[in-house]
């Protein structure tokens, strides 16, 4: 079952016609939350299309998600991710309290020297169990950073030297992170790391090890001591999982009173979206954009710049969040979606984009809407010559996106009516961080709910995990085709 009637509608008018229309558009469609500006003014949206969203199915599917109900039907799972933040039933709200105040006494631990002198951490683990602390630690920790920390990912040996080159093992702690601590990237990792400590003899090596995961037996198995294991609850998914003890190296090296903070403005978007009405519920809206360029009008992708550096990482994270929630063909009931789910989600940072892939955005021949995040506030040594310049082109490309320019010659025309929204941050801390990444959240559950399909769960990343095993068995390997045979050669595996 899909909710999109809504968008069954004649084209929109262009942009420059709705600002004429609505002298009021600019406001009409820009809303605040927590030092934040969401303008969605030089998109499509109208008054209209958000009228006829059906909020009735999305406050109900948001009611089910918040009380903790199985709304992950194909794990039998609920996702408790908002309860990690205080927006839950009881019990689930509790025990993640619980979980952080453990999180909270290791740190105190490590601080008193209970580990000895300790300058850094070492975080091991990959995709969700990664790119949330990468994103926290580099948004955040540029100026002031308690612990050194750094986080690997990928089974590569290149990554591997040389996130460990930038390490004293004499004084570094390692963090494994596995929701299921069955990854094997994470796990031959954890390997390498341990033999890096043992071979620089490091007198006690899994005495340095701390697990997060939500699987702690596992960890316990692997041989770290349980009091070094940080749970979290199975039903926290992977890609929604930073603010659990996923978020363990980012409180580290941030404070524990940092990563609260954060924790306090994603909940202020759970707040948010159960009390506001549906026409001013600011993910639900975005999300009502996204479908009309993904489904109703075409859109195979969307792209997010960061005219930031602190928030570099923000596309790769948004990535995983979107594009493993919402990459689906099928719906809840078990049917094949009729048309397309989530757009490929790609970006960058400006103003180097700029100089590289603007070019298809202004004149090219796809649909792009084009997402702005910056922050007011610069915080560096340059400013404000540098930061300024920074905000004046992020402004300037929204504008002529949607303006464009008719100059007679195609070469140099510039059609305009390019949607574009822009999300002003009123500074870059902890709690408006956390705002920004919580409303990012709920707009791919918004967006998965009027698609009808389950944001959840992410069987895509099986197979090719089972064939990777396989590829490795002589004889199983003979049942792959003829290309996969000649490279498999080829590279002398
Ligand atoms: O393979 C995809 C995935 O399962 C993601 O959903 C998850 O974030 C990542 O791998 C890491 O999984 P784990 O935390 O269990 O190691």
């Amino acid at each position: 079952m899909t909710s999109l009637s809504f968008l069954a509608d004649a084209p929109p008018a262009p942009l420059q016609k709705l600002f004429e229309e609505d002298p009021e558009r600019a406001t009409r469609f820009a809303h605040d939350l927590g030092g934040i500006r969401f303008d969605f003014s030089k998109t499509h949206l109208t008054a209209d299309l958000l009228d006829r969203v059906d909020a009735a199915a999305y406050a109900a599917a948001l009611e089910r998600l918040v009380a903790g109900e199985v709304i992950n039907p194909t794990e039998g799972r609920a996702a408790e991710h908002l309860a990690e933040r205080g927006t839950g039933s009881p019990d689930a709200v509790a025990l993640a309290a619980q979980r952080h105040s453990r999180m909270r006494a290791l740190i105190d631990a490590i601080e008193a020297g209970a580990f000895g002198d300790i300058t850094g951490v070492l975080h091991i683990g990959i995709g969700g169990s990664a790119l949330g602390p990468a994103l926290l630690v580099d948004a955040l920790g540029r100026t002031e950073r308690r612990y050194k920390v750094e986080i690997l990912s990928n089974i590569d040996g290149q990554a591997v030297d040389s996130a460990l080159a930038r390490l004293d093992p004499a004084t570094t702690l390692v963090a494994i992170a596995s929701k299921t601590f069955t990854t094997a990237e994470t796990l031959r990792n954890a390997d390498a790391a341990l033999a890096w400590l043992e071979e620089a003899g490091v007198e006690d090596p899994y005495g340095r090890l701390v697990a997060i995961t939500a699987a702690p037996e596992k960890a316990v198995e692997f041989g770290i001591d349980e009091t070094r294991v940080l749970p979290f609850a199975p039903s926290v998914g992977g890609r929604y999982s930073l603010w659990s003890s996923i978020g363990f190296p980012a409180a580290l090296a941030l404070g524990m009173d940092a990563f609260e903070q954060l924790l306090e403005g994603a909940a202020l978007v759970d707040e948010h979206v159960a009390e506001v009405a549906p026409t001013a519920n600011i993910p639900l809206i975005a999300a009502v954009g996204d479908l009309l360029y993904s489904r109703g009008l075409g859109a195979e992708t969307r792209a997010v710049f960061a005219y930031d550096d602190r928030l570099r990482l923000l596309p790769s994270y948004l990535q995983q969040l979107v594009m493993e929630s919402n990459g689906k063909s099928a719906t809840l009931d078990g049917k094949a979606v009729d048309g397309a789910t989530s757009a490929i989600l790609w970006g960058g940072t400006g103003t180097d984009a700029q100089h590289a892939v603007f070019q298809l955005l202004h004149q090219g021949t796809h649909l792009v809407p084009v997402e702005f995040v910056a922050v007011a506030e610069g915080n560096d040594e340059q400013e404000p010559t540098h930061h300024r310049e920074l905000l004046l082109n992020m402004l300037a490309q929204g504008a002529a996106l949607m303006a464009g320019r008719d100059s007679g010659d195609l070469h140099r025309n510039y059609p305009g009516n390019r949607p574009s929204t822009t999300i002003l941050l009123d500074d870059l801390d902890p709690a408006a961080l956390g705002t920004l990444i919580a409303f990012y959240e709920h707009r791919t559950f918004a967006e998965a709910v009027l698609l009808g399909i389950n944001p959840f769960d992410q069987f895509g990343v099986e197979l090719g995990k089972e064939m990777a095993r396989a590829i490795d068995d002589p004889e199983a390997r003979a049942a792959f085709d003829p290309s996969t045979r000649a490279l498999i050669e080829r590279a002398g595996l």
